[in-house]
């Protein structure tokens, strides 16, 4: 068995955990939406189309805010189609997904199921096919009491309070040249700040969000956070990150380490922006909106979905992976680098929610089940309270073939009021590891939880024909022996314990 020794030390905090972090991301693609929390068929269904077993499931998985309406569906979307009565709204071709948008739920629909979900609005706006103009008729029509047209049109159509969209992001992947209206740094930077500037005439508190590169692999990637900020940043307050992993080839070695890139992923945009910072003699800060994140079968999706000019179907299945057990590991390594990252990472979402890329399926005329993506979700919301700790980790590494050498065991941690949120991957794929951990500045003597996601073929998956293959399990050893807890992780497995 290999051994690891952690160091906890509660006066070293990283920052406090914004309940933001715990967001996620629904977009109009595939049957994210129509078919997936929408579905007027469905015998859960209540009289406005949602799905009741969704809303459950995305209560039970403790999401805090959902970003909507897109994702590269947003690039092509007038937001005034999707307001109004539904008889009347435009039916239109969703050009990013190849689909047709029959805009049956648009923004008072979703805010709505937002209600009953209790999770709070995220707004992207159009800034690739439109302009300021319009995200200010958008901002105006949700956040304005009364008075005007556009918030009287609210009003009249059937919504008496405003949304009070609080933050909004500007534009979606504005340099991927799959994006309706790509742009260059300069032409992006230039439209953000004067957008942004507007947005803030109407109301200075928004919280704006404006658009990093698609990815760290893009060759636009740290010049164009730069070049974006040097134009922006006095006018923004976060700046978006999107990054999906996927094993590939089978290099299970590398894909567990997705975490570490991501932990590079966020130091480098914090890097940037501090240096923008710098140079312009800035007392705030710009922090980071991880507003898209998941394990993603991107190698999956179908290369010719856009060929077919006479067939637009409405909500064609997406990207509706079966998540094996290491790709729930990996979601949970995922969560931690973003707990490490709390004190510049004040926002997230996983990307996506229902059947697209997604923690949760819902089956048509069947049930609705969890992924195994949805349990370390679901538990780090529940547990990751009050602020991140730094923790040493004094373990054996291994080396990868995508990002060299890595620790076998990955960890976070949380406190709050005298309880302690601990976070564990074992990378290893055929050792246990024994962790411990010294509890004594801890103050804490008592596992009061203790449930690890593993399986003996890390492969297995949930499935519509087995919905419970995998899941959580009590971990099997986790004590306290004197002042010292020892837990024991098997191999390619994610662990939670709270501690009292
Ligand atoms: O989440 C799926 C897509 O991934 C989003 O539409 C886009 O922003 C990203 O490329």
């Amino acid at each position: 068995m290999l051994e690891a020794r952690l160091t906890l030390d509660p006066t070293q905090a990283v920052g406090a955990v914004s309940r933001r972090l715990f967001g996620a991301f629904v977009e109009h693609m595939g049957r994210g939406v129509y078919g997936g929390i929408h579905d007027p068929g469905h015998p859960t269904a209540g009289e406005d189309g949602f799905r009741r077993d969704v809303i459950d499931l995305v209560r039970e998985m403790g999401v805090t805010a959902v970003r909507y309406p897109g994702g590269n569906f947003v690039s092509g979307f007038r937001w005034e189609d999707s307001v109004g009565p539904r008889d009347q709204r435009p039916v239109r071709l969703n050009l990013a997904w190849h689909s047709t948008e029959t805009n049956e739920v648009g923004l008072h629909e979703f805010a709505s199921w937002l209600d009953q979900v209790g999770a709070e609005l995220v707004l992207a706006l159009n800034l690739g096919t439109r302009s300021t103009l319009e995200a200010l008729d958008l901002l105006e029509y949700a956040n304005v009491p009364a008075g005007t047209t556009l918030a009287d049109q609210r009003i009249a159509n059937g919504r008496p309070q405003p949304f009070d969209v609080r933050t909004w992001c500007l534009g979606n992947e504005m340099d991927g040249p799959w994006q309706l209206g790509q742009r260059s740094a300069e032409d992006y930077g230039k439209l953000a700040a004067r957008t942004a500037k507007a947005m803030r005439q109407v109301d200075p508190t928004l919280e704006l969000v404006a658009c990093g590169s698609s990815g760290a692999g893009m060759p636009t990637f740290g010049e164009w956070e730069r070049t974006v900020l040097t134009h922006a940043y006095d006018d923004e307050d976060l700046i978006s990150c999107h990054a999906y992993y996927e094993e590939k080839d089978g290099d299970l070695g590398s894909f567990l380490a997705s975490g570490t890139d991501m932990d590079r992923f966020i130091e480098s945009v914090v890097a940037t922006a501090d240096h923008v910072k710098a140079v312009r003699r800035s007392p705030r800060s710009i922090d980071i909106s991880f507003d898209e994140w998941n394990v993603w079968y991107f190698s999956r999706v179908p290369t010719d979905l856009a060929r077919n000019i006479d067939d637009w179907p409405v909500a064609p299945p997406i990207s509706e992976d079966a998540y094996t057990v290491a790709d729930g590991v990996v979601v949970g390594s995922l969560l931690m680098s973003l707990l490490r990252h709390a004190d510049r990472v004040t926002s997230a979402a996983m990307a996506q929610l229902v059947n697209v890329i997604a923690p949760i399926a819902a089956e048509p005329q069947g049930p609705a089940w969890r992924k195994s993506t949805f349990f370390p979700f679901a538990v780090t919301s529940r547990l990751a309270r009050g602020v991140s700790l730094r923790v040493g980790v004094d373990g054996p590494g291994y080396v990868t073939a995508q990002y060299g050498e890595v620790p076998v065991v990955d960890a976070a941690a949380t406190t709050e009021g005298g309880r302690v949120a601990l976070f564990l991957v074992n990378r290893a794929q055929d050792e246990d590891v024994e962790v411990s951990l010294d509890l004594t500045a801890l103050g804490v003597g008592t596992v009061q939880e203790a449930v690890t996601l593993s399986d003996a073929d890390p492969h297995a998956a949930n499935t519509t024909d087995r919905p419970d293959r995998v899941g959580l399990r009590p971990t099997t050893h986790a004590e306290v022996d004197g002042c010292t807890l020892r837990v024991v992780l098997p191999p390619v497995s994610w662990t939670a314990l709270a501690l009292h």
